[in-house]
């Protein structure tokens, strides 16, 4: 359970408040039951003070004593119903006192005496010294004759709290019952109503600049979840519409200066040719401004290739092609450029590696990689290329004994315009663009470039591509 969710902060929050609720709910039941049958047993005492005073006191010259006794005894059973009842005459001689109740929960003989004589009716609690409370009304009563009565009917309050502890026992037990319900159920809840969220974060996640037209699903709801996928959509439409246009400006500029530059190349190299009668001073000029053209080419060269990369034209024109023949063909094409600085290329690997690409942009690949590792070894060193398969994938491994790439270039050397060291590279006529076109070829292909280097000892570049299917599949 992912504890800072927002699932499980709902259910938590939801508990707790639920939990809250039920506990003031509980509290003010009690304090209400509590009061109800405080009220209540204080109402039947005084009905039955009343109701002993006006049946049997009243007579009593008439009845006599001890038939007021019975009666007493026979018509309110105090023993049976756990009361007390006692009466007395105004000169303190008690006439009857009920017996120890059924329950034994109190002792009458210890219920201190009245404190004669009593002018008003009025209840009170009696604490007993065995910790027990009783709740006590007293009446003071004139019979018939004139004569003085004081009638007292008490009941324990462990009535009352008996029924209170049935009560605090069922919101014991039931309130973590009812939580608990109520978590499990708000959790599976939440789950279910923020599911699309986690769809929507899992596609979002996936979405980069070379994938702009995919979009984020949309569970058709009408709710909240739905308005921001189809507004985070709108958004990815708009950022995928302005990086088709930076992406158009720049194809079209690179393929605007192209013309230009090719005229200018062109004449440089016709004052060139006819520069012989000229001053050294001028034909070292032009020779550096031809220079300088052939480096601009190269970059627009580049640049268009890389917004063509990127509008999705890596992969123009796939067929089934031998890798290792790729390979093979192309370092033999550039064992001219390795052989004028005597580097030794090696070139490994008999075995054919089918794989499905765009024979021109893989190329590309072999060719920029390999023209680094010539260009970034010193005389008589030693570069390899080696095409095979592992684990299921197509291989190619370029590796050079020349200078390598400190830790610090390392992560940027794919990043369009680094070069680890810019006077070297540019007086080697680099551009640093080669290594991003190598990366956006293979990651078009579903494939993936990684690269290890020691300074001063070399680099080794690996590629690595899917293989063609079986063609009998
Ligand atoms: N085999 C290598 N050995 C040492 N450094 C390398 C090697 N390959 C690339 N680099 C470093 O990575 C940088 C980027 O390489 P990248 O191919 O992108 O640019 P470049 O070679 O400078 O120019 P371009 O390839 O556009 O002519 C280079 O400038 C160089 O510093
Ligand atoms: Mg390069």
């Amino acid at each position: 359970m992912i504890t800072r969710s927002i699932r499980f902060r709902m259910a938590l929050w939801y508990a707790a408040m639920l939990a809250g609720e039920l506990v003031l709910f509980g509290a003010a039941s009690y304090i209400g039951l509590e009061r109800y049958l405080q009220k209540s047993l204080e109402e039947s005492l005084v009905k039955q003070a009343r109701s002993i005073g006006d049946v049997l006191i009243v007579n009593i010259n008439q009845s006599g004593e001890d038939y007021v006794t019975n009666e007493i005894t026979e018509h309110y059973s105090p023993e049976i119903n756990g009361r007390f009842i006692r009466v007395t005459r105004a000169d303190g001689r008690q006439i009857f006192i009920s017996g120890l109740p059924k329950d034994g929960t109190f002792d009458p003989a210890r219920v201190p005496p009245p404190q004669l004589p009593v002018s008003r009716a009025f209840s009170h609690e009696v604490e007993m010294s065995d910790g027990h409370e009783l709740l006590l009304h007293a009446l003071p009563y004139e019979s018939r004759d004139g004569a003085h009565f004081l009638i007292e009917v008490a009941a324990p309050y462990n009535q009352i709290e008996s029924v209170l502890r049935g009560l605090l026992l069922t919101f014991g037990l039931g309130l973590p019952l009812i939580v608990t319900l109520a978590i499990s159920g708000g959790y599976v809840l939440m789950r279910r109503a923020l599911r699309p969220v986690d769809e929507i974060r899992q596609k979002a996640a996936q979405i980069s600049s070379r994938n702009l037209s995919e979009r984020l699903p949309v569970v058709r709801t009408g709710d909240e979840l739905e308005r921001l996928a189809t507004d985070l959509n709108r958004m990815i439409e708009r950022l995928e519409e302005s990086f088709h246009q930076i992406n158009r400006f720049s194809a079209d500029a690179s393929h605007e200066l192209r013309t230009p530059l090719t005229v200018l190349q062109g004449e440089l190299e016709s004052v060139a040719r006819t520069s012989s009668n000229l001053p050294a001073e001028i034909r070292e000029t032009i020779g550096s401004a031809l220079e300088e053209t052939h480096r601009l080419t190269k970059i627009v060269e580049n640049l268009l290739a890389i917004s063509r990369l990127e509008a999705g034209e890596a992969r123009k024109q796939l067929e089934r092609l031998d890798f290792a023949e790729l390979a093979r063909s192309t370092a033999d094409q550039m064992r001219l450029l390795a052989e004028e600085k005597h580097i030794h290329l090696d070139c490994n690997g008999a075995e054919s590696v089918e794989v499905e690409a765009d024979p021109a942009r893989l190329k590309q690949v072999v060719v920029n990689l390999l023209d680094n590792a010539i260009k970034y070894t010193p005389e008589s060193g030693r570069v390899s290329i080696s095409v095979m398969k592992q684990d299921g994938r197509a291989v190619l491994e370029i590796a050079d004994t020349g200078i390598g790439i400190s830790r610090d270039d390392l992560p940027h050397i794919f990043d369009r315009f680094y070069r680890a060291d810019k006077a070297r590279s540019r007086e080697m006529g680099g551009t640093g663009l080669g290594l991003s076109i190598v990366r956006s070829i293979c990651l078009a292909h579903d494939g993936q470039v990684k690269v290890q280097s020691t300074e001063g000892q070399g680099s080794m570049f690996h590629i690595e591509l899917p293989v063609a299917r079986d063609k009998r599949n």
